[in-house]
């Protein structure tokens, strides 16, 4: 049996790969703030573990990682859903500061703990939930758009960390556009996905250990648009 965490399981794209990855034979360590939550997923399923931690508690996130890891008896995937974001026309400093105080702080936490032991076990597979978001600005949500410019930038560090070591270290970065969670509620929004199609899209990408995947497919599309948008158009949008 496969061991996983992810980091972020109680709603969303975390929740529903933990569902996933649960009816396909994995024993699964499920993190996030909301106790409630996890112990109602912990009742659903004797193969899923829980520890509740804020991921910007940097101080205990290792403790409380390497403790989840003995409980499962090993680690072979680490999946970080973990994230935040929140428009901010007003950019307000105390919303900015949160939003990279979990996207890039605590992530980074994770990240590292994660390299480092796989690293040490020569194998294992880390994914992390980026975003199209993070391949431009944001006028709306600036500081969400660049923590999730960071995690793709930081991630594809960790790819070629993992090639220049030559060990069996696989590292994957999904980003998805616009799913139906509780991150993506307002109004205007299209092609909003539902989270099941998603995540099993994701778990595909994760048993091909590929190295960047657009959730859901058509969403390759608008990021193949964005990409080539030119700066004096961008910038009036
Ligand atoms: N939904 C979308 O349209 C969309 C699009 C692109 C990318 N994404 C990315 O997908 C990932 C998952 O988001 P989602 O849509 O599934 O949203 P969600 O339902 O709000 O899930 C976010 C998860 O992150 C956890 N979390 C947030 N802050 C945390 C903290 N400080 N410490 C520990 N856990 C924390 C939450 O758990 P607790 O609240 O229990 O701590 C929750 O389980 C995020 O990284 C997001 O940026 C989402």
């Amino acid at each position: 049996m496969k061991k996983a965490i992810i980091i972020g399981a109680t709603s969303g794209i975390g929740k529903g790969l933990a569902k996933l990855l649960v009816d396909n034979n994995y024993k699964i360590g499920l993190t996030g703030r909301r106790v409630d939550l996890l112990n109602e997923l912990k009742n659903e399923n004797s193969n899923f573990y829980i520890k509740a931690f804020d991921i910007n508690d940097t101080n205990v996130v290792e403790h409380k990682l390497d403790e989840l890891t003995t409980e499962l008896g090993g680690l072979d995937l680490l999946i970080i859903s973990s994230g935040i974001g929140d428009i901010n026309d007003t950019l307000a400093f105390e919303i900015e500061k949160r939003t990279i105080d979990t996207n890039i702080l605590g992530w980074t936490c994770i990240a590292c703990w994660a390299f480092n032991y796989f690293e040490n076990q020569k194998s294992g597979h880390l994914v992390a939930i980026s975003s199209i978001g993070g391949l431009r600005g944001s006028r709306q949500a600036p500081a969400y758009n660049s923590t999730k410019a960071y995690q793709i930038n930081y991630l594809e560090g960790l790819r070629q960390k993992a090639k220049k070591l030559n060990t069996s270290i696989f590292v994957t970065d999904i980003r998805p556009g616009l799913v139906d969670t509780e991150m993506a509620k307002g109004d205007g929004l299209f092609w909003v996905m539902p989270v099941e199609k998603t995540v099993r899209q994701i778990f595909k990408a994760i048993i091909n250990k590929k190295k960047v995947a657009y959730v859901t497919k058509r969403w390759r599309f608008i990021a193949t648009i964005l990409k080539q948008i030119p700066r004096s158009i961008y910038d009036r949008m």
